[in-house]
């Protein structure tokens, strides 16, 4: 192809791929399969790639585009970005409603309402249909640069469908979904979690490199209308009409009334129906809809007068701490825990919750005997939200974090950079624990019946040091068989576990080896890659960073791990033990799933979650934590949830354990 022609070529295929992509992500309903959309990107990249002069900044191959960013630019908004008064009554909305009749005396208002997607606000500029910038909130007049992150938003369009120049507003948000799954990847690569969704979201774009943005899952609704010189609608639901009719993303939840009870019963309807969307709402927003009305109401320095936000309670639920214990982890961090008073909250006992470190420890200034508000975070790890200093009464005591390890009482430190107190002392016996429950863990080496206190007996009676023991334990029964509370049974059981273990495939020992930052997926990645152990062992970090999803963090830490002369010794030791170090030959029989990527859903009747994401790894497949366009199969058992509703949406084929089974073959078996 000449040059002319590849010019033309690449403005076509750019507005189809602009096409197909607004239709997958934002209208929901594709019309191509997946791969013919592929195909279309990568003609688009081989045309690019010859000509490289020919790229654009808004092809749809530059959304992960350019370097890693230097810090953040400040963007002054046109307009500036103000918040929002809350009502949490429904007389609040009521007094709001009164309050814009008594300065407009004339008018019948009319309300739009709309969910408050719990997220952050980010402003995006178009000119002449191009996004040319978008920026955060930040304190409503400045805020940040973040143009590099929010292109890699699939449903933000880097062309808008008419060339007008406008500034959209909206919230981005993580999908609860993904933000599960991404801290399901981040607990098994042993970094901190986040705390919810919005805080997921909020860490997302504010980082340098978009390519960690744009491996997060993250999406947009807009809800209004910036800066806009060509287009003036008269009520903001035109100009949600409007945005959507230029290809942008709103929420399909919106009720228009006149009427301010039914504004009200509307918002009760969402008190208990928002926990079947897939994302987080925090409330509603009540906005007066006609454009004129709002210019007339105006706005105070903070918010404006013609809208509300009508907000929901997370739930919180009061108790006591009771104490403050340190927890040392796998890699030494120490985590200061609230052990509470147990209580009851949104349908589980909390027991305890996470402090997280030592500044919000201090920050938050948790004694022992306070009584604390807690809080499901995106509904799985339960935190102090506050203290409730008014109801101190003198005895409760302050807690610092130990300068000591509180297992090896080795001096604790804190790097620089890092929030966390570590423990200086690589033998520690917790770090020792912790990585031998890890090594042994249903998702590492699966070794059965061998938790936490079975490995805490094994290290007191000096019959393991590290996770290469356990491999000799075979030639200790009889000293296995003298520790309290240890038959004959549970003693076999557990030496035919350690021995099965010996033969579990290689990314499996990968993850079992608890590297920082490399988690289960990285670790099949690794796995597949490499091998073999050794190949893994000795690989540079250029070799390492090339491959899809590790970045220059994981691969430092990777060679780190390798460097180390512990691991040397534990890799001698599980080698002599006969561990399996390589991938093996890929087995003959079928694979009716290669390459495939699956989703699971709900709980199905005989397969448990691990035993069913085996079968299908087995088959070649991969398993995912939420559903993309990139999903070819969603499995669905009983009480499934968000994710069959998007899956259904998105019209995904559905398969329930029988379609599976039969798909591997292996009908009728267990
Ligand atoms: S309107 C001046 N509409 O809530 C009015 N905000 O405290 C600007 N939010 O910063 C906001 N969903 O991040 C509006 N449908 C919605 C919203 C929404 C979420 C967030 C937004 C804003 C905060 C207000």
């Amino acid at each position: 192809m000449n040059r002319t022609a590849a010019e033309s070529r690449a403005a076509k295929l750019r507005t189809v791929i602009e096409e197909h992509n607004w239709r997958y992500h934002v209208l929901d309903a594709p019309v191509i399969p997946d791969a013919q959309f592929d195909a279309l990107v990568r003609e688009l990249a081989q045309i690019e790639e010859t000509y490289p002069e020919l790229v654009t900044p808004d092809s749809p191959t530059q959304r992960v585009g350019g370097q890693p960013q230097e810090g953040f630019a400040p963007v002054n908004h046109r307009t500036p970005m103000l918040s929002l008064d809350n009502a949490t009554v429904q007389g609040d909305l009521r007094d709001f409603s009164r309050r814009a009749k008594d300065l407009a005396p004339e008018a019948v208002p009319e309300y739009v309402v709309e969910l408050k997607v719990d997220g952050l606000a980010v402003s995006m500029q178009y000119e002449d249909g191009r996004l040319i910038r978008g920026a955060t909130r930040g304190d409503g007049e400045v805020g940040e640069d973040i143009t590099h992150n929010l292109r890699t938003i699939p449903s933000i369009p880097l062309r808008l469908r008419q060339p007008l120049t406008l500034e959209a507003r909206g919230e981005v948000y993580m999908p609860r979904a993904a933000f599960l799954a991404l801290n399901e990847e981040r607990a098994a690569g042993d970094m901190a979690l986040f705390a919810n969704p919005r805080n997921a979201a909020a860490g997302s774009l504010r980082q340098k490199d978009p390519r960690i943005a744009a491996s997060r899952s993250l999406d947009i609704f807009v809800y209004g209308l910036g800066f806009s010189r060509q287009v003036s609608p008269a009520t903001h639901a035109e100009a949600l009409e409007l945005l959507k009719a230029l290809g942008l993303r709103v929420n399909p939840h919106i009720f228009v009334s006149r009427d301010l009870e039914e504004v009200i019963q509307y918002c009760e309807s969402w008190r208990e129906r928002r926990f079947e969307l897939p994302y987080d709402v925090d409330g509603l927003v009540v906005k007066i809809n006609g454009l004129s009305l709002q210019e007339l109401l105006g706005a105070t320095s903070k918010s404006p007068r013609w809208a509300i936000a009508y907000k929901f309670p997370a739930e919180q639920a009061l108790t006591r701490v009771e104490g403050i214990a340190v927890q040392v982890g796998r890699t030494g961090v120490l985590t200061p825990i609230a052990v509470l008073v147990p209580v009851r909250l949104a349908g589980t006992v909390v027991k305890r919750a996470s402090l997280h470190n030592e500044d919000i420890l201090r920050e938050k200034d948790v004694r022992i005997g306070d009584s604390v508000l807690v809080q499901k975070a995106g509904e799985i790890i339960p935190e102090v939200v506050e203290v409730l200093t008014g109801m101190r009464t003198g005895g409760e005591q302050p807690f610092t974090m130990p300068e000591n390890c509180p297992a090896c009482r080795a001096r604790v430190s804190r790097l620089p950079g890092e929030v966390a107190l570590r423990c200086t002392n690589p033998a520690c016996p917790a770090k020792g624990m912790e990585a031998i429950v890890h090594f042994a863990s249903r998702n590492a080496m699966n070794i059965e019946g061998l938790g936490p206190s079975r490995v805490a007996r094994l290290l007191e009676a000096g019959l393991i040091t590290d996770a290469a023991d356990l491999y000799r334990l075979q030639d200790r029964k009889p000293a296995l068989l003298v520790l309290e509370g240890w038959q004959e049974k549970s003693v076999n059981n557990l030496l035919s576990a350690v021995e099965q273990s010996r033969r579990q495939p290689l990314w499996r020992l990968i993850h079992a080896l608890g590297i920082r930052f490399a988690g289960e997926r990285t670790a099949k990645l690794l796995a597949e890659h490499f091998n073999c152990l050794d190949a893994l062992r000795t690989a540079r970090p250029e070799e390492l960073e090339a491959i899809p999803e590790v970045g220059p963090k994981v691969a430092g830490s990777i060679v780190e791990y390798f460097g180390l002369p512990s691991t040397h010794d534990l890799l001698s030791k599980l080698r002599a033990a006969g561990v399996n170090f390589t991938q093996g030959a890929k087995k003959a029989v079928s694979r009716p799933l290669a390459g495939k990527k699956l989703v699971l859903t709900g709980t199905l009747p005989s397969l448990s979650r691990e035993e069913a994401t085996r079968l299908i790894e087995e088959a070649g497949g991969m398993v995912s934590g939420s559903v993309s366009r990139n999903t070819d199969y969603v499995v669905v058992g009983e009480k499934a949830g968000s994710k069959l509703a998007e899956a259904q949406k998105q019209g995904l084929p559905l398969l329930d354990e029988t379609g599976l089974k039969e798909i591997l073959g292996q009908a009728g078996q267990k």
